[in-house]
């Protein structure tokens, strides 16, 4: 009996583990089946309405690219050999659909959208079954969405993408039952849509005289000097419309202002403040000179707003409103006038009152606005809707006064941050935000009432092209976090679990190889986890999803699936390096592991500090400080240990009365971030860990001509603890970054010779 439950409990989780198979989004309902459905040249698809039509079309397109055969389309009822019905299912809820089959026959049900859905489901289920034909598992499924908004945005402005990547990205978003497209097509560094009645915007705005090269943080800039930009015509934008309306997408644009509008300004500098002249922008970041809140500015961007607005279907019109320096507003004679006319407090009513004038124009055409949560400050126009990006808080503040809600937080939305260790990932614009990180994201914010819960109308993943040159590198930085998003948005919160996520996302990953998709393989980063063993350190290899091996090398040699293979812990007694890979189907999966650990007395003894640090900056806790394992520069928040306190007192024991006559000390100097080299550092010892005896001092002198490895060398001494003080720099002196504010105190390996 007991015996027969466990074969019982087997059956039913291998069926559930083929069952959960690779559908992303995960299905609200799904039980598999016995046996299999065969697709092929010959099975019939019945098909009733033109809007089915067009998905059962893009389908066969489907099964022709990559399986090599078609089915036959009919508007016969009693089709012959396997059989497809399509049943239209009228004023369905929005995006429903039920799937039933067994070998036979395949139903499907659904409204316009939900069936076009089942067809996503399908593809993802489908496996090859010898030539032309292509097989899926019998299952039947109920499927529908939690979130109204399931988006994804895409900054076309920084870099430019031709009309056929955008047709792309449209078809990932609604590969994955996503139904917005938030197309960001102004900023300064370029005016991507063609405005008839100004054709400078495009003409002189469209282009950049050269592009920044590298990192917006690395001082001084260089620039590449060439001619960079692109437009889309009216005709291209519509083509656009037209192909998201087919695959569901509704499409929102996005014109800029009144910040972020200085490539429009380059081409009319008539609507400025000073009156110009401007140059469309070729580096990143926030420019000073916007539009001026005079009429004129209102006329025109009436006029811009107008055909905007005739090109897209779509009920709701962004217009940015974020990150508005206010500098020209104060000295401008126009705006100030403006201020006094209407009775403003200051330029933040200013924003809101300019921000109030677009909406009448944009509910005059029929329309409503959504800008970013900026338009919050100095009060909401009556019906805007509110896009949160900066934290959740602007997206709470508007539920609560009843305005619809998109939530997109930089914390688990950007993906324009590094998706793994930075040192290991293309150059990006800064953040981390792993796939687990947006898997795990909850849109609607846990302080909000049962009845403001509903103004949030659902999320969206956020792509800035800063960073990202081409179309290949944007799918490298949007897969496969849109996987995750795409379930956080669909499935629901009671459905959600990483552990069965990252499974289905490995299996996933043949559907994207299929279709050449260059997603980040980031997820198959090595970590490793180090622990304290007697006489060294033993490190734990393992990836962040299942990976079939992983191969490792100790001599400085590149990792080869014919390297050494992991399988337990590596046992560390002395200075080495550790170099590793994971490994599939002969093919190299992850990014290079590589660390090296270098050995002292101190390395793995037990640490205790005298203060914690601060909850932002301690990855490890103390024992980071003597791991073997150097704080890297420059540093992205790990290995080092952050501090606010005066001063902190790290106490090792060596277990031994030992000989020692030096003591390094790393410590961080990176002022732009406020962390400033320590005033003083001071190594004591001591015999019985009560009578210390201080053998060396550091001051400020000696600490910053050391600049990070501070080297304190002292006469021989015997003794079995070691205590070294570090005290903080202080308040940060004037002229320097953070001026007036408390420095913070960065400390890394200590290491006892
Ligand atoms: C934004 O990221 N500036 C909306
Ligand atoms: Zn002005």
């Amino acid at each position: 009996m007991v015996k027969k439950s466990i074969i019982v409990l087997f059956l039913l989780f291998n069926v559930l583990m083929v069952f959960s198979q690779k559908i992303i989004p995960l299905p609200v309902f799904q039980q598999q089946l016995k046996g299999d459905f065969l697709f092929s040249s010959s099975t019939q698809v019945f098909v009733n309405s033109e809007t089915s039509l067009e998905s059962v079309n893009q389908f066969n397109d489907f099964l022709s690219q990559y399986y090599g055969f078609k089915l036959i389309v009919t508007k016969d009822r009693n089709p012959v050999q396997g059989k497809i019905y399509i049943e239209l299912i009228k004023d369905s809820v929005p995006g429903y659909y039920q799937i039933k089959m067994n070998s036979d026959e395949i139903e499907i049900s659904g409204g316009e959208e939900g069936i076009f859905y089942a067809f996503q489901t399908l593809k993802q289920m489908l496996v090859p079954a010898g030539k032309s034909m292509a097989s899926v598992n019998c299952t039947e499924i109920t499927d529908y969405p939690r979130f109204r908004w399931r988006g994804m945005h895409l900054d076309v402005s920084r870099h430019f993408v031709t009309v056929d990547s955008v047709k792309k990205y449209i078809d990932y978003i609604s590969m994955y039952k996503m139904n917005r497209f938030h197309w960001h097509l102004t900023d300064d560094q370029g005016w991507r849509i063609e405005i008839k009645k100004y054709p400078k915007l495009t003409q002189v705005g469209g282009f950049r005289n050269g592009t920044l090269i590298g990192s917006y943080s690395v001082y001084p800039h260089t620039f590449d000097s060439l001619r960079y930009g692109g437009f889309y015509t009216q005709e291209q934008i519509k083509e656009v419309v037209e192909y998201a309306k087919k695959r569901f997408v509704t499409i929102l644009p996005e014109i800029e202002m009144p910040g972020h509008s200085l490539a429009a300004l380059a081409a009319y500098p008539e609507y400025s403040c000073t009156g110009g002249p401007f140059e469309v922008a070729n580096a990143w970041g926030v420019f000073d000179d916007v539009y001026c809140a005079k009429d004129s500015t209102f006329n025109f961007l009436t006029d811009v707003l107008n055909e905007v607005m005739d090109l897209f279907p779509g009920e709701y019109i962004h217009i940015g409103g974020d990150e508005c320096p206010k500098t020209r507003w104060k000295v401008c004679p126009g705006c100030q006038e403006i201020i006094k006319r209407e009775s403003l407090k200051d330029e933040s009513e200013l924003q809101s009152y300019f921000i109030k004038r677009i909406e009448k124009i944009i509910e005059a055409g029929g329309k409503k606005l959504i800008g970013w949560d900026e338009i919050l400050e100095g009060g909401l126009p009556p019906n805007a809707a509110v896009m949160s990006w900066r934290g959740t808080q602007g997206g709470i503040d508007a539920a609560r006064q009843k305005h619809y809600v998109v939530m997109s937080p930089g914390s688990h939305c950007y993906f324009d941050h590094y998706q793994g260790t930075p040192t290991s990932e293309p150059l990006a614009i800064g953040g981390y935000t792993t796939v687990e990180k947006v898997y795990s994201y909850e849109p609607v914010p846990g302080e909000l009432s049962a009845g403001e819960q509903k103004y949030i109308l659902g999320a969206q993943g956020n792509v800035w092209t800063e960073y990202m040159p081409c179309f290949t590198h944007i799918e490298y930085m949007i897969f496969p976090r849109i996987c995750a998003l795409s379930e956080v948005l669909w499935s629901g919160s009671r459905s959600r679990n990483w552990d069965d996520f990252r499974n289905r996302l490995v299996r996933h990953f043949s559907f994207l190889d299929m279709q050449k998709i260059n997603y980040a393989k980031s997820v198959y980063e090595i970590k490793a986890e180090v622990k304290s063993i007697e006489n060294g350190l033993s490190v734990k290899l393992s990836s962040v999803v299942p990976v079939e091996k992983i191969c490792y090398t100790m001599d400085g040699s590149e990792p080869a699936e014919k390297s050494m293979l992991y399988n337990k812990e590596i046992l560390l007694g002395s200075d080495g390096t550790i170099k590793a890979a994971a490994f599939e189907k002969g093919m190299r999966r992850s990014p290079l592991y590589q660390q090296s650990f270098s050995f002292s007395k101190a390395t793995g003894k037990n640490v205790i500090l005298s203060v914690q640090p601060n909850k932002s900056y301690n990855t490890g806790g103390a024992f980071t400080l003597i791991d073997g394992i150097l704080g890297k520069i420059p540093w992205y928040g790990k290995e080092w240990l952050g501090f606010l306190n005066d001063e902190v007192e790290i106490s090792i024991d060596l277990e031994k009365t030992d000989s020692i006559c030096n003591v390094i000390v790393d410590v961080l100097d990176a002022q732009s971030s406020w962390i400033y080299l320590p005033g003083s550092i001071e190594v004591s010892v001591s015999d019985d860990n009560i009578n210390f005896k201080s053998v060396r001092k550091a001051d400020i002198k000696e600490i910053e001509k050391a600049a990070r490895s501070v080297n304190l060398t002292f006469d021989k001494t015997v003794a079995r603890y070691v205590k070294v003080r570090v005290a903080n720099r202080g308040i940060i002196p004037d002229g320097l970054p953070g001026a007036g504010n408390k420095a913070w105190l960065f400390i890394d390996e200590i290491q006892v010779r």
